[in-house]
């Protein structure tokens, strides 16, 4: 067993995207500008409607996938396809842009909690060019393990103790665990040797990962390894992903990421040609 540590901690930074929506990003600012294959994650979280209200309108992606994992509020989802799809608390939308697509994310509510996560998650240079594809996994496609006592676990993608997430067929192999301790619950959580991995407190004060406290908000990049040791001495959750690194050349340009600075001019190209 090779516990893995934290390597280095980054804590989110307020911002804005989308048509003014507030939001604290957490990997693709400053402090954490990739940790390959991830790109960014963004963390949405206010009961104000003006910090969301205006939403996400027609934007384009190419050459990376999108991960969006709602825990409360609702979205709806559409693109320049004519595919549609509602975000609802605890839906995970997984979607590979591929070759490109314009799409948006508005709020369907005007009022309440709006939180959740955006993760980008890099294509292998082979694979940025796909056909577009929607993952829309509703909540109770999600499997629950408790694989401790006090110990909550609902696995979006990737396997633990044998029950695999619904996500499939990615090809950066991802583990994306969405984590509840109880106050006093502890966990050795196996993660794939090889694989880069983070873990991000979204809830609870008292969260131990790999042995030391990380505060809410607070993204700890862990060293290699094939376990990671969490604990909480109040009710938590932690985020943890995994993936495998790519360790391919990276151009990006906003909403658009492939590997050099020529498909970057194509991929604006292509984008104001309307060939998305
Ligand atoms: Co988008």
């Amino acid at each position: 067993m090779i516990q893995r540590t934290i390597a280095r901690r980054v804590r989110g930074m307020d911002t804005a995207d989308g048509a003014g929506v507030k939001l604290k990003r957490v990997i693709g600012q400053p402090a954490l500008d990739m940790l390959d294959p991830f790109l960014l994650l963004d963390e949405f979280r206010s009961d104000q409607a003006g910090d969301y209200i205006e939403g996400f309108p027609d934007h384009p992606h190419r050459g990376f996938e999108t991960v969006t994992y709602m825990l409360a509020g609702r979205m709806q989802h559409g693109d320049n396809q004519g595919n549609r799809g509602d975000l609802g608390p605890g839906s995970v939308q997984w979607m590979t842009a591929g070759s490109g697509l314009v799409h948006s994310e508005m709020p369907q509510q005007e009022a309440g909690l709006m939180w959740g996560f955006q993760l980008w998650v890099n294509l292998p240079a082979a694979d940025k060019m796909t056909a577009p594809r929607y993952q829309d996994i509703p909540p109770g496609d999600i499997p629950v393990v408790q694989p401790a006592p006090g110990v909550t676990v609902r696995v979006i993608a990737g396997e633990l103790e044998g029950v695999s997430g619904p996500v499939a067929g990615i090809a950066t192999q991802p583990v994306y665990l969405d984590i509840a301790l109880d106050a006093g619950a502890h966990y050795d959580l196996g993660l794939p040797v090889g694989h880069s991995a983070f873990a991000y407190v979204f809830d609870g004060t008292a969260a131990r990962v790999a042995g030391e406290s990380l505060a809410r908000s607070e993204l700890a990049v862990l060293s290699e390894g094939d376990t990671l040791s969490l604990a909480a001495a109040e009710a938590t959750r932690v985020l943890v992903v995994a993936g495998r690194p790519l360790r391919e050349p990276v151009a990006r340009y906003g909403p658009f990421v492939m590997n050099t600075q020529a498909q970057i001019h194509e991929a604006i190209a292509d984008f104001r040609a309307g060939k998305f």
